[in-house]
């Protein structure tokens, strides 16, 4: 039997199939193309490179490790207290600083400074760093991340567009240190 055209039934009917199959597969790939391309064609948000200020240096003594708190530099008005995010700060000496991310290397809990013992402690699973931000015991793999930071002005900045996480690409958790127009790359905490 044959339809307009002089296709057959069956053929009409694998036409239709294969035209079919290509739509599928067209909407199939496109989001594995799209994840595929992602680290090239990802745009970042705004706020992702920018520099906030923990205030003046002298906020924090040399010899000491205070917490301070920012703004997330791409936090909107609805967000709250939600984007006030805590951070360790420690000054060994001169312009020499350390801002860790409070948040564990494990699980993400945030770790307490305790100056008694020159240690920080995480409360979920018990992991410790030492007064450097490198792992002393526990389940954590790895030190404390850490932030870029710089001084202008006489003020502490970080660069807390992209909060250093376990999850976070290697070009944003490795560490490196600035401080003015000296760059000095560190080594990870691990
Ligand atoms: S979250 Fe800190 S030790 Fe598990």
């Amino acid at each position: 039997m044959t339809v307009d055209g002089g296709l057959s039934r069956r053929q009409m009917l694998l036409k239709t199939a294969m035209a079919f199959n290509g739509v599928v597969g067209v909407l199939l790939a496109v989001p594995i193309v799209r994840y595929i391309l992602s680290p090239v064609t990802k745009v970042r948000k705004p706020g992702y490179d920018s520099w906030v200020s923990l205030g003046p240096i002298d906020r924090f003594p040399p010899g000491e490790t205070r917490l301070a708190t920012y703004r997330h530099p791409d936090a909107q008005a609805l967000d709250g207290e939600t984007a006030d995010i805590a951070c360790w700060v420690r000054h060994t000496e001169g312009e020499h600083f350390q801002v860790f991310a409070i948040n564990c290397a494990h699980l993400g809990c945030p770790v307490r400074w305790f100056p008694q013992s020159s240690l920080f402690m995480c409360p979920c699973h018990g992991g410790a760093y030492y007064a450097d931000g490198s792992r002393a015991s526990g389940p954590p793999e790895r030190g404390l991340f850490e932030y870029r930071f710089r001084i202008l002005d006489e003020k502490l900045q970080i660069e807390a567009g992209a909060t250093p996480t376990p999850g976070s690409s290697p070009a944003s958790a490795s560490l490196v240190n600035i401080s003015g127009s000296n760059m000095t790359k560190r080594p990870p905490c691990a």
